[in-house]
């Protein structure tokens, strides 16, 4: 079973750093670049923000949710008759998911000090800078008395919200790639990528749709090689629309006030009056793990057979978990999922920032009482707040990612599995 962030790495692994051999390889790969005519490094480049033209160049119907796409409307049609739900909604990690470049979308800091990745190469090194021209990753081959930039790309398209972490992408025509430092949220630094082994100058790393297809609403795909896209047709950020459907029919009838008549089904996807597995799959779409693609990438639409466009595995809840879980069949292997008709939306309300984990013990006693915990009767009400805790504890992944100065970095990630857990189990 393959990790998203493995789709286009199958060395993963590789992000530890090896001893030996790989110096010389580092070295003769350094020496390479050091005969490309190269730009002198200026030291560090003052702090500044990108200006608006760089954000609204990348895309026309990025950030604004429009798309030319036929029934779409955008988020912004939205607002003015379900006010509530949008603002809201414009915290969410799905409406932060991914976002074109600016000070307020990168995590990342871009302050002389903090804006530097050592590698386990002595003669290579990542710098951050925020110019006039927008913000960029650049290589740097150290010889001293000399330095200079290998390599420069621009931040394009920042990737997640920032719970965990932050990936970037860089655009090359209409290619898209990924850059060859991420942010890691849990020590507020930059490290490698996954999928860029340490110590090498890197930048080579294409992205391709399914990738999208999970971090954004859409973009249309042009002919091969698979990581060239149609930028124009972005729409960036987990719309409304991507789980509500199309909307323009209901926004036109609402917008002439013309009721729905007693009886006539509405003109726009509500997820919690599809069946129990058609609403699984709005979600199963990005929370089951990659799988194998049946269809075009986007061409699903919530209130489908998820079934007809992917193929997912069905029992994937011990799999190593790296930041990205698989909720639904962790959910779904649960006694509590089994005996019940309950689904992601008993717990999750996916219009807010869903980060308080003590409140998640009031979904639970709408199923059980406090008494029916075998804990009860030591520890009395002290359990309240903590179901969470101990029935669907974090789950330490065993994806290493290398940190500089070579500290690993494990992502902990949610336990989908709610069950009983052995004391050893537990954090
Ligand atoms: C002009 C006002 C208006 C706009 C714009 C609007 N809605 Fe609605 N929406 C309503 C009203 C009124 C209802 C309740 C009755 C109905 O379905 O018409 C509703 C109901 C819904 C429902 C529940 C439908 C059901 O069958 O239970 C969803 C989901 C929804 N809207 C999503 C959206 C989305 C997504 C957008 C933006 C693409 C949007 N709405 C734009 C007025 C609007
Ligand atoms: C198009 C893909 C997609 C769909 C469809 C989708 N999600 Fe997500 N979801 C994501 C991504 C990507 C993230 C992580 C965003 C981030 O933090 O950058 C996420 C994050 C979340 C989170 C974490 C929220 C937080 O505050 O950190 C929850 C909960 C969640 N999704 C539940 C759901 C549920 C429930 C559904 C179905 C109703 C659903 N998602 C449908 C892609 C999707
Ligand atoms: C099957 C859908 C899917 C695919 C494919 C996928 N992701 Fe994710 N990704 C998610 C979901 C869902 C999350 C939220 C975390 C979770 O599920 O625990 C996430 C989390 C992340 C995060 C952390 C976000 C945060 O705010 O903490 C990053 C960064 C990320 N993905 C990057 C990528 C990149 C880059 C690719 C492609 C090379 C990719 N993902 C492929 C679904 C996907
Ligand atoms: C990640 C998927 C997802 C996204 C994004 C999303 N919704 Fe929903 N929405 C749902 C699900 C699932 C339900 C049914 C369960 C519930 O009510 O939470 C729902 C229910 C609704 C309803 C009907 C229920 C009610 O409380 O009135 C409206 C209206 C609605 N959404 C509007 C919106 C609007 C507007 C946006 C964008 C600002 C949006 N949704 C974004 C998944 C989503
Ligand atoms: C929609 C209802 C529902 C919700 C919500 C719910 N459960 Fe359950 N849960 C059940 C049912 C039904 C069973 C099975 C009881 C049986 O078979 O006797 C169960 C079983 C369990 C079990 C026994 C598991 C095992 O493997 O033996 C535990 C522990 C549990 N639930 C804890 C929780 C916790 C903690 C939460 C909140 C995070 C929760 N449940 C939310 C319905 C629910
Ligand atoms: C029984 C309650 C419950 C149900 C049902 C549930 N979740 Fe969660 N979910 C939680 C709790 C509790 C958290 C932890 C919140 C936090 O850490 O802030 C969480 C966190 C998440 C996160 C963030 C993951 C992470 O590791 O940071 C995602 C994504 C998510 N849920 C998706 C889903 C999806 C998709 C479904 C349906 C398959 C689902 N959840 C069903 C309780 C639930
Ligand atoms: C300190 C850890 C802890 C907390 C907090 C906790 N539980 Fe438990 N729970 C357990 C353990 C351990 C068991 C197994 C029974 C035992 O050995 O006492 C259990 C058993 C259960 C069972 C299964 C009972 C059965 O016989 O099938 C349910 C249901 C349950 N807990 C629900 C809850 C709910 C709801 C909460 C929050 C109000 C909660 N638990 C909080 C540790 C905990």
């Amino acid at each position: 079973m393959k990790h998203p962030l493995r789709l286009l790495a199958p060395t993963l692994g590789s992000a530890v750093r090896r001893p030996g051999p790989q110096k010389v390889i580092r070295f003769v790969a350094i020496l390479g670049l050091l005969l490309v005519p190269v730009q002198p490094f200026l030291g560090q480049i003052p702090d500044a923000p990108a200006p608006a033209h760089r954000a609204s160049q990348s895309t026309a119907a990025a950030g604004s949710g429009v798309s030319s796409r036929d029934g779409y409307v955008g988020d912004e049609a939205c607002q003015g008759c379900h006010q509530e739900k949008f603002e809201t909604y414009l915290r969410s990690a799905h409406h932060l998911a991914s976002r074109l470049p600016s000070r307020t979308s990168i995590n990342g800091k871009f302050t002389p000090g903090s804006n530097i990745l050592r590698t386990s190469n002595p003669y290579l090194y990542f710098v951050m800078t925020a110019t006039k021209e927008g913000y960029f990753q650049s290589a740097v081959a150290k010889f001293p008395p000399f330095e200079t930039i290998s390599r420069k790309e621009p931040f394009d398209l920042v990737i997640g919200s920032g719970r965990k972490g932050q990936t970037y992408l860089y655009w090359k025509g209409d290619a898209l790639f990924e850059l060859p430092v991420t942010y890691w949220t849990e020590t507020d630094r930059w490290i490698n990528s996954p999928g860029y082994p340490d110590g090498l100058p890197n930048f080579d790393k294409p992205i391709i749709s399914r990738c999208l297809e999970c971090h954004t609403t859409y973009i249309g795909s042009l002919p091969p090689p698979l990581n060239r896209f149609d930028r124009s047709s972005m729409v960036l950020g987990i719309t409304c629309e991507k789980c509500h459907g199309p909307g323009r029919k209901h926004v036109v009838r609402n917008r002439s006030k013309i009721p729905l008549r007693p009886g006539e089904v509405g003109d726009i996807v509500n997820p919690a009056s599809l069946s129990r597995d058609r609403q699984m799959d709005v979600c199963a779409l990005c929370h089951a793990g990659p799988g194998t693609p049946k269809a075009p990438a986007f061409s699903f639409v919530a209130g489908g057979v998820l079934g007809q466009f992917l193929s997912l595995p069905d029992n994937a809840p011990d799999t190593p978990a790296d930041v990205h879980a698989h909720q639904v069949q962790q959910l779904s292997s649960s006694r509590c999922f089994r005996s019940s008709s309950m689904t992601c939306t008993t717990c999750h309300d996916v219009h807010k920032p869903q980060r308080d984990v003590a409140s998640f013990s009031e979904h639970c006693l709408t199923c059980h009482s406090i008494e029916s915990c075998g804990r009860y009767s030591t520890m009395g009400s002290k359990i309240l707040r903590d179901c969470v805790n101990c029935h669907m504890p974090l789950k330490q992944s065993n994806q290493i990612f290398l940190d500089t100065d070579d500290r690993q970095v494990k992502p902990q990630v949610r336990n989908h599995r709610i069950a009983i857990y052995g004391q050893n189990e537990l954090p």
